[in-house]
């Protein structure tokens, strides 16, 4: 009994490599195979190459994705609590990085913790946002050049990074901050890019041994525009260098490459005219449809009226075989 809540508790958190080494101890090859296939169907929604509809639409060949509204009016977060589905978030890297964390939380309807700089979040270190009813907190750090001494807020599962501009960006441009965490600042970039792969693998072994953190989704940047387009070189250096460090813990990190292929979509997409602000972000009424496959990841298993073509299906995120143990 013990094991089987075990073994539930595991799969709910879609602890990938703990998953597979049950699966692997416990199960015939074809429950095994049947498992992988179906998990792997619920984080395509970050992977697989999708297409730009109407209406901003992203859709993907073999799952259908739910399109959310602007604000959740489903309760996603409470039924997700119920469900003993962790809502502790962490998002850390540059500022394209908290632009998905301020969405993720203005969906969510999280009031934010605001002590200073309220208005200008451009410098702010830290970002905190929390709904008691629901043990939700959402933390956004700013660590663009992924400074491993992070502390982690305490029980955040999930981990989302990324964010390539600091690193791609010369020593002359940003003068402005200090403190450990803007430490490569001041170095020229082909040194700041070599730091960047050791320190990237540096990461992810501390957050996934020392953190014992279950997801990572490491987020491809997207590609800069008008005059910043020189630094477009050094962000292909960054994902290619990323991927070869990420390669190494398949089991835990996540890539979402479907926001960048979003991304690329969008700014081919006629008639949508400029689709950054400054060249560096992406703008707000854009943000929000890019966010759909992380939804769908989070709120879909926990949505009982879903049928089953869509992607993060319940059936496939919490297996039937595993309910019947409850
Ligand atoms: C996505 O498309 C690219 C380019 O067309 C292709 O190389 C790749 O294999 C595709 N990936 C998947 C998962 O279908
Ligand atoms: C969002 O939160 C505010 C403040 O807590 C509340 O007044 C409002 O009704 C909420 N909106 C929705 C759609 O839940
Ligand atoms: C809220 O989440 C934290 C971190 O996962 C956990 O330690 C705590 O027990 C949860 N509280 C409740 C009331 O579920
Ligand atoms: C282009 O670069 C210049 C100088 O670096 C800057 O002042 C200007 O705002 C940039 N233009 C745009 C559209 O971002």
């Amino acid at each position: 009994m013990k094991r089987s809540a075990d073994r539930r508790k595991l799969i709910v958190s879609l602890g990938i490599t703990k998953l597979l080494a049950i699966a692997y101890f416990t199960s015939s090859w074809n429950i095994y195979n049947n498992r992988v296939d179906k998990i792997e169907k619920c984080l395509s929604v970050f992977q697989s190459n999708g297409s730009l509809k109407s209406d901003l639409k992203w859709e993907l060949p073999h799952c259908k994705l739910k399109i959310f509204p602007q604000i959740d009016s489903e309760s996603c977060l409470k039924r997700r609590f119920a469900k003993n589905l962790n809502n502790r978030f962490f998002f850390f890297g540059d500022s394209t990085i908290r632009i998905k964390a301020l969405t993720l939380a203005k969906f969510f309807n999280l009031t934010r913790d605001c002590k200073e700089n309220c208005e200008d979040l451009r410098l702010v270190l830290n970002i905190h946002w929390e709904d008691a009813d629901s043990n939700t907190t959402i933390d956004y750090l700013l660590n663009p050049f992924f400074n491993p001494y992070t502390e982690l807020p305490e029980g955040a599962p999930t981990v989302l990074f990324g964010g390539a501009a600091w690193f791609s960006r010369p020593p002359e441009h940003l003068t402005f901050v200090q403190g450990h965490y803007f430490d490569l600042l001041h170095l020229p970039i082909p040194v700041k890019l070599g730091i960047h792969k050791a320190r990237l693998d540096r990461l992810l072994n501390h957050l996934i041994t020392f953190w014992k953190i279950e997801t990572i989704i490491w987020i491809l940047p997207e590609t800069m525009l008008g005059n910043l387009t020189q630094y477009n070189e050094h962000i292909d250096i960054y994902i290619q260098q990323s991927l070869e460090v990420i390669s190494k813990y398949p089991d835990t990190v996540i890539v979402w490459s479907s926001w960048r292929m979003f991304f690329d979509q969008l700014k081919n997409a006629e008639g949508l005219g400029s689709i950054m602000s400054d060249d560096v972000h992406v703008k707000d009424q854009y943000e929000f449809p890019g966010m759909q496959p992380l939804l769908n990841f989070l709120c879909n298993p926990v949505d009982e009226n879903l049928d089953s073509d869509y992607c993060c299906h319940k059936s496939d995120v919490f297996l039937k075989e595993e309910k019947k143990n409850l």
